[in-house]
């Protein structure tokens, strides 16, 4: 039973506050306000039939009408995909890639289906790409133009879904984006604000200053409509072709002709070799419940479990959410689980990953072991326990074989136990800026995500490690992270977010407020977030804020704050006697819909 808020809005730091009204530890807590011109009942909604949280209106609606005609999730998730790829090209697109979970009723207590539809690396590209004959990254060279693109996953990875389990025909489900592209909407501040950001680039190539820039060449704005007639043209052929639509025929000679115009590295051999991978997903057992989340190429689902393992014994709840130890213990897990980031993570197709090692409990007991109860872990800490001593001797000979501010998220769940989640992207705003001519497709540089060298940063600062440097057709490193919770093989909450390294943490808290601190689920994902990811030593604290008390108490351990916008939107469904709460986060422009 969860126990009941009363949210009263002071004005602190833009925020609101509530306090909790019962329940025996009577503890300050802060909260995000929605969003301006946003409504709650926009952003939550619970429903019985279906429920469906997207971070576009476009999106939930047209996935709606789906269900509406007789679709199933599949069928809904798929035109989730395609009107998010028209709607959010700041984030996603049929140029860029994702992963998803799927967890099937009537497949009872097996696995989620776990799929992987990233972007890899093309077969021409290596290891030294993005650097300059001195051996040092050039300056943008994996976020800008050509280079920075990987071959993209996410038509693969929607179709062959679709095609194994939807129900209406690929034409009907792919409809509302085809329309939606041609007769364009009105760009609104998130979208205005990345084609302002990426102004340069959008200017550099033609084709995308055709679809961003007004007749004048002026960026577009605020206000103004985004057509995009070529994308609608493609995205039919998609419907009408299937996967041959995008992968082969003249959208593909168009796609290879612009590498070849731009030097680029991409070849129909790259197109004709995209394969979607089915990936066993990284499984918790967290206080009763099962967690499944996104197996490597993501680092998502490793460290969920593995912050979750380190803080199982510590009885958070009794603290309080937002109590100085709380905030501590999470903000430190956080940080043992990036710098294991670092060394060890990478695509599990082409290097070692101690992933057991990694989630095993006894492990996570020897980080805790290392963290100090009333003390920052300071800037030169590194975690010294080695995973591999905690893996099974079967997993360890595997070794051998070895040797050698947008994403987007959505949840649909359905009144019959089943839930999908996925997240997907082309990375950094507008991905590489390079839109194909003639196809409206936008690529997406995802080739950031590698480590350019040992030890440089990507764009969300995270230190790359040795086993995610580029390799020909290697997926690179992600955090993206689409989470699903079960009890006894039934689902409970399905969730996910964008937003770089912090979609991890972000997905953490979420689950642990949900499930450790009892709050319903909108407060879950209201509360104030932090992150932590080790490098740089900084605790950064959503603008909302926390108690005083717990700043003062942190500032006391030696933590490094910092307030600021962490970017994440978790889109979230829960599973609560009989019914399914859908939640699409308040700071967002997201909507919830359903029956
Ligand atoms: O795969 C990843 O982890 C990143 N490419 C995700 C990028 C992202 O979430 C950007 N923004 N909000």
């Amino acid at each position: 039973m969860k126990n009941i808020y009363i949210l009263s809005c002071l004005t602190l730091l833009n925020s609101c506050s509530a306090f909790k009204t019962s329940g025996p530890y009577e503890k300050e807590i802060h909260y995000v306000s929605l969003a301006k011109g946003q409504t709650k009942a926009d952003h939550e909604k619970v429903t019985e039939k279906i429920n469906i949280a997207t971070q576009g209106s476009f999106a939930t609606k047209a996935a709606y009408e789906t269900f509406k005609k007789g679709g199933n999730i599949i069928d809904a998730a798929t035109t989730a995909s395609f009107v998010l790829a028209v709607e959010r090209p700041q984030s996603t697109g049929i140029g860029g890639g994702g992963f998803a979970l799927y967890h099937d009723a009537n497949r009872g207590k097996d696995f989620p289906l776990t799929v992987d539809f990233r972007e890899k690396a093309p077969i021409n590209a290596h290891e030294k790409m993005f650097l300059d004959d001195k051996g040092e990254v050039i300056s943008r060279m994996s976020l800008d133009g050509i280079f920075s693109a990987g071959v993209p996953g996410m038509v693969a990875g929607m179709l062959e879904l679709h095609k194994e389990h939807g129900k209406l025909p690929l034409e009907t489900v792919m409809q509302a984006a085809i329309k939606l592209a041609r007769d364009g909407f009105t760009i609104y501040p998130e979208l205005a604000y990345a084609i302002s950001k990426r102004e340069n680039i959008i200017k550099r190539y033609k084709a995308t200053c055709a679809i961003f820039c007004d007749k004048n060449g002026d960026i577009l704005k605020e206000g103004d409509k985004l057509v995009q007639s070529d994308l609608s043209k493609t995205l039919k052929i998609i419907s009408k072709k299937g996967r041959d639509g995008f992968y082969k025929g003249t959208i593909a000679k168009a796609l290879v002709g612009e590498h070849r115009r731009l030097k680029g590295l991409m070849t129909q051999k790259d197109l004709d070799k995209y394969e979607v991978k089915y990936r066993d997903p990284i499984r918790g057992d967290y206080k009763g419940y099962e967690v499944f989340s996104m197996s490597p190429p993501s680092s998502g689902g490793v460290h969920i479990i593995e912050i979750l393992n380190i803080l199982r014994k510590d009885d958070l709840k009794t603290y309080g959410v937002q109590h100085s130890k709380t905030v501590h213990l999470r903000a430190s897990a956080m940080q043992a689980a990036f710098s294991d980031r670092a060394s060890y993570l990478g695509d599990t197709d082409f290097t070692y990953v101690p992933v057991t090692g990694l989630t095993s409990k006894k492990y996570a007991d020897d980080v805790r072991y290392s963290i100090p109860e009333n003390k920052a872990l300071n800037s030169v800490w590194s975690n010294m326990n080695d995973p591999s001593k905690y893996e099974a001797k079967e997993d360890r000979e595997l070794v051998n074989k070895y040797e050698s501010p947008e994403t987007t998220h959505f949840t649909i769940a359905d009144g019959k136990g089943n839930v999908f989640v996925s997240t997907q992207t082309l990375n950094g705003y507008l991905g590489s800026g390079v839109i194909v001519p003639g196809t409206g497709i936008l690529l997406n540089n995802e080739m950031d995500d590698f480590a350019t060298k040992p030890g440089a940063n990507n764009l969300f600062g995270a230190v790359g490690g040795e086993k995610n440097l580029v390799q020909p057709e290697k997926r690179p490193l992600s955090s993206m992270s689409p989470t699903i919770v079960t009890k006894d093989g039934k689902a409970v909450l399905g969730l996910g977010s964008p937003s770089g390294t912090r979609i991890l943490t972000c997905v953490v808290q979420t689950i642990m407020n949900y499930l450790d601190h009892d709050m319903p689920l909108y407060e879950s994902i209201a509360a104030t977030r932090v992150h932590h990811q080790w490098k740089p030593n900084v605790l950064y604290v959503e603008e909302s804020g926390l108690p005083a008390r717990t700043i003062k108490d942190l500032k006391r351990m030696e933590h490094e704050i910092e307030y600021k916008k962490l970017g994440c939107r978790v889109q979230a469904i829960s599973f609560e006697d009989g019914k399914l709460r859908g939640v699409s986060d308040p700071r967002g422009r997201g909507l919830v819909l359903g029956e």
